[in-house]
């Protein structure tokens, strides 16, 4: 069912809801592809991100969206009910993840289902550097991004790269686990080098926290010769 399938506006909204709080308390699930039981967290976002992430979608009016990393989906579904909140019934979310069906056993997918948003909801099981450079040759765009991948130096610096081509120009990448050295690194080259803006760093949770960068208006129009060390 997609949500153009529910016969009143906020339903469909209220149905992604009410996957995420079954999801959100009972902190497990049992994967309908293998029988395997998963505990959610500490790997699925937390209800904080989830909710500012949610924010950013709305805030930013967002119909075209992309995440890298969708494990439990609890990212994707706070992503896929902001933008049925945005109230358009073209808006896509893409997420990328080369493990949804081994390691995870399908269960973001599943999710997704449970939730009725399955239909808006592209999935692409490979790296994200594989993914992402054909998006660019494919001229796609999107207004948010959600990078919760591959942590290393490089893996987000690539990333970074790539969405830096395919988030539009002013739109946001929404970075989880900032507290890690590389990932802020990474960040740092864009922040300092190509006019990408910090919009919000959170406060520490038990564990991490996350930023929000807004890529850049200007055209990169850097002679080789300019560079800030980062
Ligand atoms: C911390 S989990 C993401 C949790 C998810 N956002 C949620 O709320 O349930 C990290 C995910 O990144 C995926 N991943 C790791 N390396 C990746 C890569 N190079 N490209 C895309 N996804 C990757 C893993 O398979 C895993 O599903």
């Amino acid at each position: 069912m997609d949500q153009t399938d529910h016969p009143y506006p906020g339903a469909a909204a209220r149905r992604v809801r009410d996957v995420i709080e079954r999801l959100l308390s009972e902190g497990a699930a049992v994967a309908r592809s293998d029988g395997t039981t998963h505990d959610l967290f500490p790997i699925a976002v937390s209800v904080a991100e989830g909710e500012a992430l949610r924010g950013w979608v709305v805030r930013e009016g967002a119909t075209r969206t992309v995440e890298i990393g969708l494990a439990y989906a609890v990212s994707a579904l706070h992503v896929c009910e902001g933008l049925l909140e945005n109230g358009d019934p073209e808006a896509r979310h893409v997420a990328i993840d080369p493990l949804q069906r081994t390691y995870f056993s399908g269960c973001g997918l599943q999710f997704l289902e449970e939730a009725g948003v399955a239909g808006m909801v592209e999935h692409h099981a490979e790296e994200s550097r594989i993914a992402l450079p054909r998006f660019v040759a494919e001229a796609r765009g999107f207004d948010l991004a959600f990078v919760d991948g591959n942590h290393h130096f490089d893996g987000v610096f690539v990333d970074l790269c790539y969405l830096g081509r395919l988030v539009r120009p002013g739109g946001v990448v929404f970075l989880d686990d900032y507290q890690l050295p590389a990932v802020e690194r990474a960040a740092s080259f864009f922040l300092r080098n190509l006019g990408w803006e910090l919009e919000e760093v959170s406060e520490w949770d038990e564990l991490h926290r996350w930023a929000v960068l807004r890529t850049s208006t200007a055209p990169d129009t850097r002679p080789f010769g300019y560079y800030v060390d980062f």
